[in-house]
């Protein structure tokens, strides 16, 4: 009798002692994410940032240690979050989260549009991902891939829950009261030059951030904010994610309701795109173009491999079809789009769980049928299944066997047929597209 009874006070002390683990634990938890907050602003500049002084930048930069420091706490916090959001999470009110994913010139600023041109029900934001490449890559050996990525999966998630506020910390020079007339091509997006959206011009210095529609002063986030939430749906076009698996805590998050389109396009053209679009940048590809051999341990051409490896191992996430990307992945190729934008913009949306406006379908069809008003390298009016095939007459045979060389499993995985000689590469009755379909 008298052992039972103490065998039940030791259960009971036992117990105790777990409660107040727990109770210490849970504050220390909050202490931990106070402290990471206070650690993340410390890190972004609260001042000015001249990027041409590399001296501001270096000492800005993240340092090593604190950014795994960093990490370690906001997994935490992470884990911590996750645990308390409640049961029933998951009911999103119908809302819908399109992410759509693509490198530059794969035809994003144009399939983006499909969004942007929904009309009144849709909030869309055009690479807001910008401010945040532009400061943690600014001390360049001091970034961090994996934090880089955590972060614009952080910016991208608070963004599609219309939380301008993590976005704040890295624009420059940073906004007062929320205020700011530096958002990156905040003319791209319908959204924020809405007429609520559109504050007073103050001084005509801020004419040229004005937006296209009507005249606009700086940009409230307060109001973005106020109207990203009256609005259903919510789209962001980004060129900066890198891999699709970076994204899987922001895809699993119970608030969001979120279907991510990865854009491919053949990277033949992609290099013949970028080589006009980035000119100064692609100065040692134009060399190679005038004539002589490509040395394949070069730089560049390790960097051209580095980002086809990138988007083949992004699709190959996404078509393996994990389970927490189930039903919420889709590939699509530029110019299945450049041949039948209507057909593929409809798929898309039925994808995205949005009905398809007839706003959007205005838009489309005035913009793929016309050669007129082409201009601008950022130009979305083109006559798309022209201008799709027009590389295979700027990029000399011998870069294309480059680009075949090193980019040769992105291309099969997507059904991009390779050339053996000049001649076929600039035969139009030589289909470079073999017909898939990636369900
Ligand atoms: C970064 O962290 C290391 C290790 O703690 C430290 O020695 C170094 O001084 C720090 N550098 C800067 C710029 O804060
Ligand atoms: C980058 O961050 C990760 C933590 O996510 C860390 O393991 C790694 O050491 C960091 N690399 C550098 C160069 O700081
Ligand atoms: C931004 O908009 C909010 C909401 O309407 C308003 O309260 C605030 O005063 C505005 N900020 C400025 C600087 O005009
Ligand atoms: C657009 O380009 C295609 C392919 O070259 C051509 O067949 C079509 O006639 C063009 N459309 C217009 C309206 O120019
Ligand atoms: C272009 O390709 C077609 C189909 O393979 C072929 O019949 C034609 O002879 C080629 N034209 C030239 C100029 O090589």
């Amino acid at each position: 009798m008298k052992s039972q009874d103490s065998r039940m006070k030791l259960k009971y002390a036992v117990v105790f002692i777990c409660i107040v683990a727990l109770v210490i634990i849970e504050k220390e938890s909050n202490i931990i994410s106070r402290v990471s907050d206070k650690l993340i602003q410390r890190q972004m500049p609260q001042t000015p940032l001249d990027y041409n002084t590399t001296t501001t930048t270096t000492t800005t930069a993240p340092n090593g240690s604190l950014t795994f420091f960093q990490l370690l706490l906001s997994k935490l916090i992470g884990r911590k979050r996750s645990r308390s959001t409640p049961p029933d999470a998951g009911y999103t009110d119908g809302r819908k989260h399109i992410l759509l994913l693509a490198t530059t010139r794969t035809g994003s600023s144009f399939v983006g549009e499909f969004f942007n041109q929904h009309g009144g029900n849709m909030f869309y934001l055009f690479e807001p991902l910008w401010h945040v490449e532009r400061l943690l890559t600014a001390g360049a050996e001091a970034s961090n891939g994996t934090l880089l990525a955590e972060m614009y999966r952080d910016v991208l998630r608070r963004l599609l829950l219309c939380d301008f506020t993590l976005l704040e910390r890295f624009i420059s020079p940073p906004p007062e009261d929320h205020v700011t007339p530096a958002l990156f091509r905040r003319e791209s997006s319908l959204s924020l030059c809405e007429e609520h959206v559109c504050s007073p011009v103050i001084k005509d210095v801020f004419e040229r951030y004005h937006c296209k529609t009507r005249r606009c002063g700086p940009l409230n986030l307060t109001l973005a904010t106020k109207s990203c939430l009256s609005k259903p749906h919510r789209a962001i076009k980004t060129v900066r994610v890198r891999q699709l698996d970076s994204l899987q805590p922001l895809v699993e998050d119970p608030r969001l309701d979120v279907r991510v389109i990865q854009l491919v396009r053949d990277p033949r053209a992609i290099l013949a795109s970028r080589m006009v679009a980035f000119s100064s940048k692609y100065q040692t590809w134009k060399a190679w173009a005038r004539g002589g051999a490509v040395p394949e341990d070069d730089e560049e051409v390790k960097r051209l491999k580095g980002n086809c490896d990138n988007i083949r191992m992004s699709a190959e996430v996404g078509l393996s079809r994990p389970r927490w990307l189930s039903s919420r992945y889709m590939l699509v190729r530029y110019e299945d789009i450049a041949r039948y934008p209507m057909q593929k913009a409809e798929q898309m949306y039925r994808f995205a769980g949005i009905p398809f406006s007839p706003r959007a379908r205005e838009w489309i069809l005035r913009n793929t049928q016309t050669t007129q008003g082409a201009s601008g390298i950022y130009s979305t009016q083109k006559n798309s299944s022209e201008q799709a095939e027009k590389w295979r007459f700027r990029i000399p045979f011998t870069l294309a066997r480059v680009v075949q060389k090193v980019c040769g499993p992105t291309m099969k995985l997507f059904g991009y047929r390779f050339v053996d000689d000049e001649k076929t590469l600039t035969n139009k009755s030589v289909s470079l597209l073999e017909d898939r379909l990636f369900h």
